[in-house]
């Protein structure tokens, strides 16, 4: 057994300590100062009067962010338990289940639909690429009708967007039955999504991405259409039956006991969603995406997706680098951490993240970074005009596209 002695309880050494890192990647993400105020609040029991006042309100925001007229709700999980959530609750074993599969994590739902006893048809589309809605069209016209077809709005292990609006035209058009369930993690906030005005049945956004916190909530909404199924439905579940939780919170209470904190850190993340108006967010957003893709061919880069989504850039890495070791080196001599890509993508793309309270400083540092390592692993690659080409372009793009969700000058200087 360990002794107290063997525990370590200071932090343990890392690369970063002379110089703290910057976290770029998309998801996890930097949280605002007023988040990590709200964090370290004393813990309070979550049937408490004065945290029920703030779980109340944080029910009346959510819809807005979904843009529905249904309830929209927040469950204790990571972002694919809601896809599971959003899943389980409309789905009976045998089901005609339909998976676009761009990436990394529509395998994961297609992996999920099949646990559950989905009959399961993938329409594949090649990792970079995005959804072709005449080729869609062919394949759903091909298909019985399905039940369920799932896509992702951005795959995030590509950086691709997805036109998820005609997505859902395409579908309903097909077959009127179809529920259309959008796995909206690196989405939802980031950009206009209107599900009731889209026709969309399902949506799940995560926390640690465009709300400014970390991991641990699901954030979950289903159409009228689909509360239709939601009775019926046969798959098994239990903690995500969302009928106990619908009814809980008709009562103005949550069915299983709450994390208070990331709870009022999302409250206040949405009233300042509410105040500043979720476009404004959004212009931020885009603009973080627009200036990095903006001084990439300055600096010799190029985007991988066809059609990027602006919650992250996919760099490709370009050919004979190592981007692992690319990646590395951004950590560990630049303080700058990215995520590197997954599986048939491992080595081949950089992803730099656009969500979380990322300082116009943060995304200038990513970008001289990315210069200087450029340089020194290639030298003669990146010279002096065109480093400070990429980073004025970048700046002046940035100053079209302010920070207006938390305060930016308070945490000034090294995080
Ligand atoms: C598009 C997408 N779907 C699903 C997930 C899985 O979310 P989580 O890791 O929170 O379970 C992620 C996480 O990055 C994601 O980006």
């Amino acid at each position: 057994m360990n002794s107290p002695a063997d525990f370590n309880l200071k932090a343990p050494p890392n690369a970063h300590a002379a110089r703290p890192a910057r976290l770029l990647t998309p998801g996890p993400v930097p949280v605002p100062p007023e988040v990590l105020e709200i964090l370290a609040r004393p813990i309070e029991h979550h049937r408490t009067p004065e945290f029920l006042k703030v779980y109340r309100n944080l029910l009346a925001l959510l819809p807005r962010v979904f843009g529905t007229n249904q309830p929209a709700f927040v469950q204790t999980c990571t972002g694919s338990g809601g896809m599971e959530s959003l899943l389980v609750n409309v789905l009976s074993p045998g089901d005609r289940v339909g998976v676009i599969v761009s990436g990394k994590f529509g395998e994961r739902w297609a992996e999920m639909a099949q646990a559950y006893g989905a009959k399961l048809s993938r329409f594949e589309v090649p990792w970079g690429e995005s959804v072709d809605p005449h080729k869609l069209q062919v394949w759903l016209r091909d298909q019985e009708p399905l039940q369920i077809l799932m896509s992702q709005v951005c795959e995030t292990s590509t950086g691709a967007l997805h036109p998820v609006r005609e997505i859902a035209q395409i579908a309903r058009a097909r077959h009127s039955e179809t529920l259309v369930l959008l796995d909206a993690i690196t989405a939802l906030g980031a950009m206009s999504l209107p599900m009731d005005a889209w026709d969309i049945d399902g949506m799940v956004g995560g926390s640690q991405k465009a709300f400014m916190l970390p991991t641990g909530l699901a954030l979950v909404a289903w159409s009228q259409r689909a509360w239709q199924k939601i009775p019926q439905a046969r798959a098994p579940r239990s903690y995500f039956d969302i009928r106990a939780e619908l009814a809980a919170n008709q009562r103005g209470e949550s069915h299983f006991s709450s994390p208070v904190p990331l709870l009022r850190a999302l409250e206040f993340i949405l009233s300042r969603i509410e105040a500043v108006g979720a476009s404004h967010w959004q212009h931020r957003i885009a603009g973080l995406s627009l200036a990095t893709r903006s001084a990439l061919p300055h600096l010799g880069l190029k985007v991988f997706p066809r059609v990027p989504a602006p919650t992250l850039t996919a760099i490709a890495v370009p050919e004979g680098l190592d981007g692992q070791k690319w990646r590395e080196k951004l950590e560990v001599e630049h303080g700058l951490i990215l995520m590197g890509g997954q599986d048939q993508l491992k080595g081949r793309v950089l992803r730099l993240g656009h969500m979380g309270y990322i300082r116009d400083e943060d995304l200038l540092a990513a970008i001289a970074g990315l210069a200087d390592s450029l340089e020194s692993m290639r030298p003669g690659s990146v010279s002096p005009t065109q480093r400070r080409d990429a980073l004025q372009v970048a700046a002046d793009v940035l100053t079209q596209h302010p920070f207006v969700l938390a305060n930016p000058t308070r945490s000034e200087g090294p995080r």
